[in-house]
């Protein structure tokens, strides 16, 4: 029997945060076909600019998979995460679990927006760590990093998961 986030589940399949996970109707889709839960395609909160670029994808003579999007193209609005997650939940009782993202390591940034999550219905909720590749040469980075995490396991009573960007070092 698997266990995860306190429920029994039928099969270890979560679907990771994408393309799979940006919209009710793919989500409702992931469920229909036995998927146990759905990290939510990441969001901030900002206000989407108008968006220049769009999704594009390209594999190269070596067999390597090339990708390039705008953030605006890539990230949802907080807002449209809420509804997206509020829907969800009337809808669905797979596992729901939001991502987060921001563009500093200061708590005030993130802790806000993931307790309106958390409140929305989350089982838990994803801190996106991909942007911050771009912060790592600031000043004590690391102990920037891991007090924020405290903080957010202080004040959000649902589990937090961290994913890291590849370019952060193991060590995190
Ligand atoms: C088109 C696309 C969009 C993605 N968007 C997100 C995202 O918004 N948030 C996130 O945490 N990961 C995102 N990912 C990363 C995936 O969740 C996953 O970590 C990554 O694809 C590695 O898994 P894989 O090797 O099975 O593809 C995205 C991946 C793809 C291909």
């Amino acid at each position: 029997m698997i266990k995860f986030l306190g429920r029994k589940l039928e099969n270890p399949i979560i679907a990771s945060s994408c393309i799979a996970t940006e919209s009710v109707e793919n989500v409702l889709r992931l469920a229909e076909n036995g998927v146990q839960g759905a990290i939510l395609k990441s969001c901030a909160n900002y206000q989407r600019g108008d968006v220049s670029g769009k999704r594009q994808f390209a594999v190269g003579k070596d067999g390597f998979l090339y990708a390039s999007s705008p953030f605006e193209k890539e990230i949802l609005t907080l807002e449209e995460c809420l509804s997206m997650l509020t829907e969800l939940r009337e809808k669905t009782d797979i596992l729901l679990i939001p991502s987060f993202t921001a563009n500093s390591l200061e708590t005030s940034e993130w802790l806000p927006s993931c307790q309106m999550l958390a409140q929305s219905g989350a089982d838990a909720v994803q801190l996106d760590f991909f942007y911050m590749g771009n912060l790592i040469g600031t000043e004590n980075f690391g102990y920037k990093l891991t007090a924020l995490l405290h903080e957010l396991i202080a004040e959000i009573p649902i589990p937090i998961m961290p994913k890291l960007n590849i370019n952060l070092p193991k060590d995190y």
